[in-house]
């Protein structure tokens, strides 16, 4: 019999050697996933006897951390701008930098507006969900080809107790799908990567993440090039186009912006490491 505090050890020196970043606090969340205790609880109950299958079912998870899967599968779940999000491998885990719209959504209206938004891609539905979360008069529309991310997107909107002004629908960004100038917002990071970029990413990325949530196609910016005109179309005079992009993608994005001839203004905006990360486009009138 093994206590707490020794399989802490003998797993943190596993994903050690596995090479996984901050062994230790991995370690401690799998523990807590696996004996159903919260980070915290762990950590006050150390000289805890495990029984053979607690310490096992602790390894079990230690070995799929190792081996590469992200812990935001093994959890279940990540944060994202404060809230916890249910993930699964038919969406993409979120990420910090996608915050970022969020902050400009936040700067450009006030909290008390009837905002009619439309989150293209909503993958786990993180945009649609901290969007409605944070404007209590907003309705939202929130699309994505994969029903199965859908699932996960009504799960996160109802344990943030949004689902009733949330709608989710199956649907193709590069179609249509609302009338022309009826929205106040826009929000949408597509998938932007090229073929060759996934190519070369982490394993822990290409290996788990679903590939339809990162390649746009050969050469990276197709998803852009198709969804741009369409959330111009979708959107009201002086209504807001946020979109994200990879690092080196800002001119490319204004260029399609610029092309589409449905917007007054556009200008890039920088994520918290200082990289291009979205455009901040403004519809001009009819
Ligand atoms: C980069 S993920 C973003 C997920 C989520 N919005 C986030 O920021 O964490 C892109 C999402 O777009 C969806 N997607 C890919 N191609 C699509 C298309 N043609 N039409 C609608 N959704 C699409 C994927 O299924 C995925 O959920």
């Amino acid at each position: 019999m093994s206590t707490l505090r020794e399989i802490l050890v003998e797993t943190e020196g596993v994903l050690s050697r596995a090479g996984v970043d901050s062994p230790r606090l991995s370690a401690e969340l799998m523990a807590a996933q696996a004996l159903g205790l919260s980070r915290t609880q762990v950590l006050l109950d150390l000289n805890r006897v495990l029984s053979p299958d607690e310490a096992r079912a602790i390894r079990t998870l230690a070995a799929r951390r190792g081996q590469g899967e992200p812990a935001a599968y093994i959890l279940g779940q990540r944060e994202f701008y404060g809230l916890d999000f249910s993930v699964s491998p038919d969406t993409l885990i979120p990420r910090p930098e996608t915050e970022t719209l969020i902050e400009a959504a936040l700067s450009a209206f006030s909290s008390c507006d009837s905002l009619r938004f439309l989150d293209m891609g909503t993958g786990s539905g993180t945009l649609a969900v901290t969007l409605a979360h944070l404007f209590p008069e907003a309705q939202g529309l929130a699309m994505d080809l994969c029903p199965r991310a859908l699932g996960v997107a009504r799960e996160n909107a109802r344990r943030h107790g949004v689902a009733d002004r949330l709608a989710f629908v199956r649907a193709d960004f590069s179609r249509p799908l609302v009338r022309p100038g009826l929205l106040d917002l826009v929000v949408a990071n597509p998938p932007y990567l090229s073929e060759a970029e996934f190519g070369e990413i982490s394993p822990e990325v290409s290996g788990f993440e679903p590939r339809q949530a990162l390649v746009a196609g050969p050469r990276g910016d197709e998803c852009l090039e198709g969804l741009i005109p369409l959330a111009g179309q979708a959107l009201a005079p002086g209504g807001l186009l946020l979109l994200e992009f990879g690092w080196t993608q800002g001119p490319r994005a204004l260029e399609i912006i610029a092309r589409s001839g449905l917007f007054v203004s556009a200008e890039v905006r920088r994520d918290m490491a200082g990289l291009d990360r979205m455009a901040w486009a403004k519809r001009q009138a009819w």
